[in-house]
């Protein structure tokens, strides 16, 4: 896998010693790589990086929105973030996929065996064009990566995975808002991105939905194993759907929380109570 140094300036880290599973992607065609995106079994291993910050800030004027961020996820990680509104939750995200620059340190990705990006965001709005039928709007992911016949049957591929080929040659107007956030999810992983960031994606849904997008992106994470970041104000989602959460707080990773718990997870169960009761804790605790 190539290691790419986001920030030039900064020395990049030294790459991790290479994995079997690292070797395989890099000498496994693109089109093949899939199956070697992240280790098998899904465990903690720092020699599969998915990404890495290391001493990362982002000031915009005076303001020091992060504040020094050392964060190292693995490859296959779901990884949830939250914290208050305006606490640079977004901010991060857009460091990850390269939308912004950090004001210092290094950030590293693991990228394709070309060096191609391999990341993909996904934010609360699906953002189709309204001009494209559905099928052309997961195509839209593909970009620079197929084209033709080919990318047609990638998004037909994923629209069936995400319970939508039936609607593949229909406009966005005639869909609900949870189809169309479904159809931006295919959008996303239609490349089969190494890490997929979402930003409150499932922010604007009601209650009913947004439990069935859980349990979709939960399957579909499980199935294709990329590194998940799920930016969420929701506490019950993020120890629901994430291996690790981290809360933010002043430009600081105020905690780093394992959610060892078996899959699938019910809601409500005292086990999930307690980590979010940890994690409240940590945001509204007695020295907010
Ligand atoms: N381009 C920018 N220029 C100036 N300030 C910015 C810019 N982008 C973000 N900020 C500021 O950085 C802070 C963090 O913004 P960010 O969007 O990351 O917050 P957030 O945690 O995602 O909030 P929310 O939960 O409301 O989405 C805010 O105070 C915001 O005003
Ligand atoms: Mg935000």
């Amino acid at each position: 896998m190539a290691v790419i140094a986001l920030d030039q300036k900064a020395k990049p880290a030294r790459p991790a010693k290479e994995t079997a599973e690292a070797r395989a992607l890099r000498e496994t065609p693109p089109g093949q790589w899939f199956p070697y995106a992240a280790p098998q079994p899904r465990e903690r291993d720092n020699r599969d990086i998915a990404f890495s910050f290391r001493g990362i800030s982002r000031k915009f004027g005076d303001k020091t929105v992060l504040d020094n961020i050392d964060l190292d996820v693995p490859a296959g990680q779901f990884i949830a973030v939250i914290g208050k509104s305006g606490c640079g939750k977004s901010t991060l995200l857009r460091l990850l996929t390269g939308l912004d620059k950090p004001t210092s340190g290094t950030l590293t990705v693991n990228k394709g065996a070309q060096g191609e990006n391999r990341t993909r965001i996904m934010f609360q709005e699906p953002r189709l064009l309204p001009w494209a039928k559905i099928a052309k709007n997961v195509e839209v992911g593909l970009t620079g990566i197929a084209k033709g016949a080919e990318a047609r049957e990638k998004s037909l591929a994923i629209l069936n995975e995400v319970g939508l080929a039936d609607r593949a040659e229909e406009w966005p107007s005639v869909l609900s808002g949870g189809q169309r956030q479904r159809v931006a999810l295919a959008r996303a992983l239609v490349a089969h991105p190494y890490i997929l960031a979402l930003d409150e994606p499932l922010g604007a849904l009601d209650a009913l939905t947004r439990i069935e997008m859980q349990h979709l992106l939960e399957s579909i994470w499980q199935q294709q194993t990329f590194t998940a970041v799920l930016v969420t104000h929701d506490v019950a989602e993020a120890v629901a759907l994430a291996d690790r959460v981290i809360v933010i707080d002043h430009g600081r990773i105020a905690l780093d929380l394992d959610i060892p718990l078996e899959r699938p997870r019910r809601h409500g169960s005292p086990d999930l109570a307690r980590l979010e009761g940890k994690i409240l804790d940590t945001l509204f605790g007695e020295n907010k």
